[in-house]
């Protein structure tokens, strides 16, 4: 609902050149605060309480020396009058903004000032140059303040004149068990009834009543300010408390006051802090180093409050980031097996049926023997020969689009020759076979073994397992019996001793696959310099008919080369030419 000013005269101070704000419906205010008042947990207790947007403290405010801002101030609640008072600030050329009911808001007719329930006004702030510093507001009613009340800053409009790595807020306020209503009802009473002491200052809005049981306080959160080690903060210390007067310090850790309520001073050490209601002061607080923390990483910030027939004592946390433990440590924590032969074989189960194929299943069986050829050169072959970088001089897949026979692998000749068609090095199936292809490791014509991460191309295999020596299919089968592999497409060939005789078995790992589709994939072992010293073989399943299924003219981009020649045009509109690297323009 809209209530107050149409038009706000300002600057009173130069009434000749008064401007007139106009304050309809269109206007934007930059900052938007909304009281309510509601139930919220306090000291660790329910209190029925004044708030601005809902929490306490209220959301930070962060302006900069030299702007002039409005600030809309809602009062949602149904019952109570409201104004907002920002606390320090010189409201030299708007004082109708400054906030006090009777003062500066009710004075001035015809506007029946402070903001009634369901209405709001519009503070406008101008915030001096040399006014950077530490602020708050806070209602002017009542007793609403204890509750109703947020940080304010004003940055400089360049630097601050200290460095510092990060802000931190430190805001101190008063508990008080009864509501704002029968504190000033009573305060004004005759006879006098005094609101009783504190029941807790709380820091950012956490603490703990005086009134809770031991048994109870161990459940009550503590405010925790987190820092970084090896740093400097400016920690911002804001009095919001209604009577309390506090002293505070930090566990291990000295301060450097640098800001008094708004002014920057000349640094002052101290190893505490004293702060009166509505007093604000900045220090600078040097975090620890790593080394200097040995390990803590929690430091308790105590308050007491002074001048008062009870003290009340509170607590809050210090907390330093964890990065100090991510340091190595010197001997190590865990033990970790060595190479576990055949880890998770036989154990892994899917979790949907995947049509594993039995070994009556299987149609045939190629065997890839592994070995480390040590001859001036070292070099992995696969049934005596290495995968080779220039050969063929054409991509397989290519060949077959072209029916170049000399580059297709012959079918006979690679089953009479255990799987691999010599001519063309490549390992050929038809679809609708089962495979079982089984990778033998060998002992290096210099004796050794190693090991090796198998990858299958196109297709995810059945893992049927692994062992020392050579693949026995039907020792296998009867281990494999109870048990359900898997589908993977990378599985290790573990070795399983360090050396053996030349060609000596020296383990395997089996699996079983079905040829559905079609097409030109690679088996190789993953370990890159093993890849390039030759351990790759190529497989060719389906015949050139099956292959060609692909219509030629979506594959032209991948026969040439480089890639095929696409315009800027047809690749927009989905061309297949995908290697653009080349494409012409
Ligand atoms: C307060 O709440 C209002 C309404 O939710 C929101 O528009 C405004 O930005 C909030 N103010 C601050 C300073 O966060
Ligand atoms: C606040 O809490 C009091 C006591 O538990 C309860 O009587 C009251 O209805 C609550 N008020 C609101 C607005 O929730
Ligand atoms: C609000 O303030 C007006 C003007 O001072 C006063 O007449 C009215 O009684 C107050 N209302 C409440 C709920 O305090
Ligand atoms: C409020 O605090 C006072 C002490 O300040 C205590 O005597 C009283 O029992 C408390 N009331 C409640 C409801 O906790
Ligand atoms: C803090 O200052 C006091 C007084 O100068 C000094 O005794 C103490 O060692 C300092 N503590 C730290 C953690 O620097
Ligand atoms: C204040 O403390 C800082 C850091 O602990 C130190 O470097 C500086 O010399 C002290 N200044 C004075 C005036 O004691
Ligand atoms: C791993 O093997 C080494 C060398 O054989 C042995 O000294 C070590 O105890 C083994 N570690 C574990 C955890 O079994
Ligand atoms: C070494 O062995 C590899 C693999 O068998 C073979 O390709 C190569 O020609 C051999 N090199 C020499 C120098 O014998
Ligand atoms: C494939 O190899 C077999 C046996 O070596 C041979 O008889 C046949 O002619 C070859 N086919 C082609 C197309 O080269
Ligand atoms: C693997 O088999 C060889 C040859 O029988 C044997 O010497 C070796 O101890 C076996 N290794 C393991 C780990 O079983």
């Amino acid at each position: 609902m809209f209530f107050g000013p149409l038009a706000i005269l300002t600057r009173l101070s130069t009434l000749g050149a008064a401007k007139l704000h106009v304050h309809d419906r269109s206007f934007v205010p930059d900052q938007i605060l909304r009281v309510t008042a509601q139930n919220i947990t306090q000291g660790c207790l329910s209190r029925y309480s004044v708030l601005v947007n809902g929490t306490f403290p209220g959301p930070e405010l962060r302006f900069q020396e030299g702007q002039t801002r409005w600030i809309r101030v809602y009062n949602d609640m149904s019952d109570k009058n409201l104004t907002m008072h920002w606390h320090g600030l010189s409201m030299a050329a708007y004082p109708f903004s400054d906030g006090t009911p009777q003062a500066s808001q009710a004075s001035i007719n015809p506007f029946p000032w402070p903001i009634p329930p369901a209405h709001y006004f519009d503070y406008e702030l101008h915030f001096e140059s040399d006014q950077a510093g530490t602020y708050f507001y806070h209602s002017h009613v009542g007793f609403q303040g204890v509750s109703c009340s947020g940080p304010l800053i004003i940055e400089e409009r360049t630097r601050p004149p200290y460095d510092y790595d990060g802000e931190r807020t430190v805001y101190l306020s008063d508990f008080f068990n009864e509501t704002d209503t029968e504190i000033s009802e009573g305060l004004a009473a005759n006879p006098f009834v005094w609101s009783g002491e504190t029941n807790a200052v709380l820091i950012n809005g956490m603490g703990v009543s005086n009134t809770l049981a031991q048994s109870d306080i161990s459940s009550c959160p503590l405010a925790t300010i987190a820092v970084q080690p090896g740093k400097k903060y400016r920690f911002r210390f804001i009095g919001a408390t209604a009577l309390s007067f506090v002293s505070l310090a930090f566990e291990g850790h000295n301060l450097s006051v640098i800001e008094a309520d708004g002014g920057y001073t000349k640094s002052v050490n101290t190893s505490f802090m004293q702060v009166g209601p509505g007093q604000r002061y900045s220090a600078l607080l040097t975090t620890k180093t790593c080394d200097e923390l040995q390990g803590q990483r929690r430091f308790w910030i105590q308050t007491e409050t002074r001048e008062r027939p009870t003290l009340y004592r509170g607590y809050a946390l210090l907390v330093y980031s964890d990065e100090c433990d991510i340091q190595v440590p010197t001997t190590p924590p865990l033990t970790l097996p060595n190479t576990t032969l055949g880890w998770l074989d036989y154990e892994l189960r899917p979790l949907a049926p995947n049509d594993f194929p039995s070994l009556n299943e299987v149609t045939r069986r190629v065997t890839i023997t592994v070995q480390m050829i040590v001859n001036g050169t070292i070099t992995w072959t696969e049934n005596g020969l290495p995968w080779l970088w220039t050969f063929p001089s054409k991509p397989y897949l290519v060949n077959l689009y072209e029916h170049d026979e000399s580059g297709i692998p012959n079918y006979t000749s690679a089953v009479a020759n255990g799987g691999m068609d010599d001519r063309t090095r490549a390992f050929p199936a038809k679809v609708g076979e089962v495979l079982e292809i089984v990778i033998q490791n060998t002992g290096a014509t210099s004796g050794g073994l190693d090991v090796h991460s198998f990858h299958a191309h196109g297709a995810h295999v059945y893992d049927v397992g692994a062992g020392n020596g050579t693949y026995d299919a039907y020792a296998n089968e009867e281990r494999l019996r109870g048990t359900h592999p898997v589908k993977r497409d990378t599985t290790v060939l573990y070795r399983y001793e360090t050396k053996t005789n030349p060609g000596a078995d020296g383990g395997w790992r089996a699996w079983r696959l079905r040829i559905t589709e079609p097409g030109v994939w690679m088996i190789h072992c993953h370990t890159l310099q093993h890849m390039i010293m030759g351990m790759q073989t190529v497989w060719v399943f389906g015949d050139t008919a099956d292959i060609l299924k692909l219509p030629k003219p979506q594959v032209e981009g991948y026969l040439n080369y480089g890639g095929g020649e696409c315009s800027l045009i047809e690749l927009s509109v989905g061309c297949q030419c995908l290697r653009q690297v080349h494409m012409a323009t």
